[in-house]
């Protein structure tokens, strides 16, 4: 055989052989053995709704109202509301080429280099059009791919110390992480960061949650080996299918209102923006200054001297609906006493275009 011969001879075995070994390596991978998991559901591809992006709420007022919510309606969640809280957890925002090759789908969360080591399922079984199942969702193409049947709420409850939230609500996003996608390029580092872009993810379920009336929690408390086996990242052997880990879960559902708590916001909501003489008057010391508010608003509450000019700015924030009231000690942004006199003090929601003003008398 000619020395050329031999050389594609040896040449075509070592292509073989890596050939054969990249196959071989590719079939037994956890990502393999999972993917075989999904396309065995492959026709069971369900397109989310398109996300809306005209919210009910200010963002300072979905702020104002995020409240851990354990106890849920036994009532079915949409289709609609499904999407719009995994988009707000991970949904895309923008996409960009890179070196005129390269896509990258940016989210609605920040991500260290990028590299979106998040991956979000949900255990659905009580939602609108989406029958009891695990799904995985895919933010790129905003749909979900079916990975298992049936209603495993009570399973994943078990997994999870049995906390009743997630019996109870009508379905649970659960938040794993493939830790290597960004390790490899943080290393140790990187766990931290996938860390911490859980909890940017979590937080936007938590905000989009309280825009729209649900409830929701975060639950870390829960036995990670059993969670990847209810959510399928291992077999039952414990082998594992796929590099994720269990971050966090997040039951959802709709918020029960007690009969107690309608009485009593019923009670407490006051019918009309007002602003209340302030007591005592005149006033030496200190005087009281009570307003209430018929819906929370960003509010000013600020004493003018008679010529108009600002004497002390006493709040400027949000408010909750309710009654309300600030304390005016007779002092100005410097906390210097102010002279004897006449002050208006102005109460002001802009947002809504409401203002009321009254006079007070300081006598030292
Ligand atoms: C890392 C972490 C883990 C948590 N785990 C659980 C949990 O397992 N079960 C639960 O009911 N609440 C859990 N919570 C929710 C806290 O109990 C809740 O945030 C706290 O009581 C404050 O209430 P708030 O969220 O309404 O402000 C967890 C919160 C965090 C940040």
């Amino acid at each position: 055989m000619s020395k050329m011969k031999k050389y594609m001879l040896i040449s075509a075995i070592i292509f073989l052989c890596i050939c054969i070994g990249g196959w071989f390596y590719s079939i037994s991978s956890p990502s393999y053995s999972h993917n075989r998991i999904i396309s065995s559901y492959e026709s069971e591809i369900i397109k989310l709704p398109e996300p809306s992006f005209n919210g009910n709420i200010s963002v300072e007022k979905a702020l104002l109202k995020r409240r851990s919510i354990r106890d849920y309606k036994d009532e079915p969640l949409t289709l609609e509301e499904v999407s719009q809280l995994l988009w707000a957890a991970q949904g895309i925002t923008k996409t960009d080429m890179i070196d005129s090759q390269y896509l990258i789908h940016y989210r609605t969360t920040p991500s260290a280099g990028a590299l979106y080591p998040l991956e979000l399922y949900i255990v659905a079984g009580n939602v609108i059009n989406l029958p009891e199942g695990i799904y995985k969702y895919k933010p790129v193409e905003h749909e979900l791919i079916k990975i298992a049947e049936g209603d495993k709420r009570i399973q994943l409850s078990g997994a999870a110390l049995n906390q009743a939230c997630i019996r109870n609500c009508s379905a649970v996003i659960v938040f794993g992480a493939v830790y290597k996608r960004t390790t490899q390029k943080y290393l140790e580092r990187g766990i931290r960061y996938v860390y911490m872009e859980a909890g940017h993810a979590a937080q936007n379920v938590y905000l989009q949650a309280a825009s729209l009336n649900l409830g929701t929690v975060v639950v870390g408390g829960f036995d990670d080996d059993e969670v990847k086996k209810v959510v399928n990242m291992t077999d039952d052997e414990n082998r594992p299918l796929l590099n994720e880990e269990p971050l966090y879960l997040m039951p959802v559902g709709k918020v029960i209102i007690t009969e107690v708590e309608k009485e009593n916001s019923f009670k407490a909501l006051p019918e009309e923006f007002t602003l209340s003489q302030n007591f005592p008057n005149p006033f030496n010391a200190s005087t009281i200054i009570t307003f209430q508010l018929t819906e929370a608003l960003k509010v000013q509450v600020v004493v003018y001297d008679i010529q108009g000019r600002e004497v002390r700015r006493l709040l400027d924030g949000y408010v909750t609906a309710g009654p309300h009231s600030v304390t005016w000690d007779g002092r100005d942004n410097t906390e210097k006493n102010v002279a004897s006199g006449i002050y208006i003090y102005r109460l002001e929601a802009k947002e809504k275009g409401l203002v009321s003003a009254k006079r007070m008398i300081l006598v030292r």
